[in-house]
């Protein structure tokens, strides 16, 4: 009677075991294509935090790198797309101070400064950090990300010179981050 019992549970037991670990491989699939954190991030983001300097917290490359990078499989992945994303980043700021510009307020000429500096980090520091990413050159590549992340200082340097309230602030704050983490991931890839 008693064996009868439990060959009755053993083969109840097979029967869910199966369905069961379909399921599971499912939601772990599910939990991968939709970007859920890939298990590269966190760790990344808790070393680049450790090399940043304090340059930047955990969350902001948490913030910057979830949901965006499913494809980056390793440390050199995330920094050749941090860089992109702060390529992204000074476009867009490219093209507000462009706007900004079309008034004639006290800071337009701190503004005009700034043109110039983010025209350098748009055309040329940042394509030339991506070229070297890429090719694994990482001295190189850390040389062009500490020029980029010169320029949101410099920019902001007129303003705080002047007492005059900067109107991107927060843009160059971003980028100067997304600068600052990219050199960390660089130097951890
Ligand atoms: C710039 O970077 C910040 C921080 O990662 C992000 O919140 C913002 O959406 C970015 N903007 C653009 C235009 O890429």
């Amino acid at each position: 009677m008693a064996t009868t019992t439990s060959m009755a549970s053993f083969s109840y037991n097979r029967k869910c075991t199966a369905p069961l670990i379909r399921l599971l491989s499912i939601l772990f699939a599910a939990s991968v294509i939709s970007g859920e954190p890939p298990s590269v991030v966190p760790s990344a983001c808790k070393r680049a935090y450790g090399v940043g300097g304090g340059s930047f917290t955990e969350e902001f490359c948490l913030s910057a790198l979830t949901g965006h990078s499913v494809g980056a499989a390793d440390n050199a992945d995330l920094a050749l797309f941090t860089v992109d994303l702060a390529a992204a980043n000074a476009t867009a700021t490219e093209a507000k101070i462009d706007s900004l510009l079309g008034g004639s307020g006290a800071a337009s000429e701190g503004l005009r400064s700034c043109r110039a500096l983010y025209d350098a980090a748009v055309h040329v520091y940042l394509p030339d950090s991506h070229a070297a990413v890429k090719d694994g050159k990482y001295v190189d590549a850390k040389l062009y990300l500490s020029k980029t992340a010169q320029v949101p200082v410099d920019c902001e340097r007129w303003f705080k010179q002047r007492n005059v309230a900067s109107p991107i602030d927060k843009e160059d704050d971003n980028l100067a981050k997304l600068a600052n983490l990219a050199i960390a991931l660089t130097s951890i890839a």
